[in-house]
């Protein structure tokens, strides 16, 4: 499993961008209070705390199959019911949510399509089934692509992230609409970062999460140093703190 990983490296590598990712995921989700919902694929908690802010912890449940991510995410969110599980085979009952959301998860679904009809089955007629991915085109995430991109200039066999599932346009949407959702809405969301310098960038794709952090732990010291020079050469060779803005895909359904 590429996310057996501590939370705190996922908070340095993917997790500095869910202040801003999960506010704006929440908003077009239509999260508001009085609902119950559920966290699916949830990591360290990320969005478990932006749903816990708006509904309580006791509205909030969170399911994820990294035991590490379980752990964490139930130390920082005392209250809500975090257990361990796939969305192929979610570990609640019919009709238990008003809105059921899964942020940077479906690319790493073992079957998005079994995930996307679980989600639709936790959650109760008329409520809400939401998704989003990281946009795979170019720039879309600029330190993934930036990673990549360089990695493919040093083996032009690597094809990245971008062709997973969800990452491109109308995908999370033609998903959804296959899981029997209606109303299906797509759009971006907006999301940034910021970086000490690009050390603070690459240090954490050497700990190991995710497809690229599994890439970079596979390879040798002085493939590795020739990825680091790459990488920095594809972010523009910044020289002290940098932001990075990245745009997600989103989109949301009604069950029923
Ligand atoms: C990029 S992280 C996203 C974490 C969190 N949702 C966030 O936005 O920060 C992907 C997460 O998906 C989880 N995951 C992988 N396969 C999954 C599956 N089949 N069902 C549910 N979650 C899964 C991983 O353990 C990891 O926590």
């Amino acid at each position: 499993m590429t996310f057996a990983v501590a939370g705190a490296a996922y908070d340095r590598f993917m997790g500095r961008y869910l202040p801003t990712l999960a506010p704006a995921f929440a908003d077009v989700a239509g999260v508001t209070a009085g609902q119950r919902a559920l966290d699916v694929g949830c990591g360290p908690g990320g969005l478990t705390g932006e749903l816990v802010a708006r509904l309580g912890a006791e509205a909030v449940s969170a399911v994820d199959p990294s035991p590490p991510f379980v752990e964490a995410c139930r130390a920082r969110h005392p209250g809500v019911d975090v257990r361990q599980g796939v969305a192929e085979e979610l570990p609640f009952a019919d009709d238990a949510f008003d809105v059921t959301l899964a942020s940077l998860v479906v690319s790493f679904m073992r079957d998005a399509d079994a995930g996307a009809r679980e989600m639709a089955r936790v959650t109760t007629p008329g409520g809400t089934v939401g998704a989003c991915m990281w946009d795979g085109g170019r720039d879309g995430m600029p330190m993934l692509d930036a990673f990549w991109r360089a990695a493919s200039t040093l083996d032009p066999t690597i094809t990245g992230e971008r062709h997973l599932r969800g990452r491109s346009e109308g995908e999370l949407a033609e998903l959804l609409t296959a899981a029997g959702l209606t109303d299906v809405e797509e759009g971006s969301i907006a999301a940034r970062a910021a970086y000490d310098s690009f050390e603070d960038l690459w240090e954490p794709f050497t700990f190991g999460v995710g497809p690229a952090g599994a890439y970079v732990a596979r390879i040798d010291a002085d493939r590795r140093d020739a990825l680091r020079r790459a990488c920095r050469v594809e972010l523009g060779e910044p020289d002290g703190p940098f932001e990075l803005e990245a745009r997600a895909w989103y989109a949301r359904g009604r069950v029923g």
